[in-house]
């Protein structure tokens, strides 16, 4: 009993000293991504969108599976977004502009994403803000993608106070326990097939 007793108040006491960030901080954008610290598979751990309708809609992926690639010298990366609905498995290659730690979707006047990487204390993960305008929708919103599945509290606790500064919804949890979808490359015939469906249905 006194065990139980001393180490609740031993953590009140440390989460006490370390003063909580401002809002100006939490949401502040990266100073600089490191070159190819983006590059390879991310699992999306959290997200929480403005769009009601698109927050809804987050919650039937059973995982959702994110590819950069750098695979040039120019600042274009390819980004692969691939989705999973129980056994199905949706891909969504992009191309991607990027400068500094902001990105945008090279998708003409389809719609117009605007992408920001926020920076996180956690070490593998980034915070990424989306700035999305579309014809179905206008949101902001706030994904936590990690090369783990799962994260410690006090990670998850970061960014639910960055989506508090910026006033969006409590986030939708990923599932850590559903599979992630393989890689496909996007050579492969089913790529160009889902392509113009599912352009829709990420807008
Ligand atoms: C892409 O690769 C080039 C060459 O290695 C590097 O200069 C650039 O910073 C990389 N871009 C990103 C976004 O990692
Ligand atoms: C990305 O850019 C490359 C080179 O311009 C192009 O061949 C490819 O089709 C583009 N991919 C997408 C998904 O727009
Ligand atoms: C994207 O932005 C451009 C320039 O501001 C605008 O002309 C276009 O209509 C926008 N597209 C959508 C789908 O909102």
């Amino acid at each position: 009993m006194f065990a139980v007793c001393a180490t609740v108040l031993l953590y009140l006491t440390s989460g006490s000293h370390s003063a909580p960030l401002s809002c100006e901080e939490l949401v502040r954008p990266l100073d600089q991504l490191e070159p190819h610290h983006l590059e390879g598979r991310w699992a999306l751990v959290a997200g929480s969108l403005s769009h009601p309708a698109s927050l809804d809609a987050l919650k039937l992926r059973d995982s959702i599976t994110m590819y950069f690639l750098n695979s040039s010298e120019t600042s274009t990366t390819s980004y692969t977004q691939i989705n999973r609905f129980g056994d199905l498995c949706q891909n969504l290659p992009y191309n991607i502009s990027m400068k500094g730690s902001t990105f945008s979707f090279d998708v003409g006047n389809r719609f117009n994403l605007t992408g920001t990487f926020l920076q996180t204390s956690c070490p593998d993960c980034m915070v990424m803000r989306w700035d999305v305008e579309s014809k179905r929708r206008v949101s902001l919103d706030l994904y936590l993608i990690s090369r783990r599945r799962e994260l410690e509290l006090k990670e998850m606790e970061e960014y639910k106070a960055q989506l508090e500064c910026l006033n969006l919804p409590p986030p939708v949890m990923m599932d850590p326990t559903k599979e992630l979808c393989p890689e496909q490359t996007s050579s492969e015939p089913a790529a160009a097939q889902t392509q113009e469906k599912t352009d829709k249905q990420q807008a």
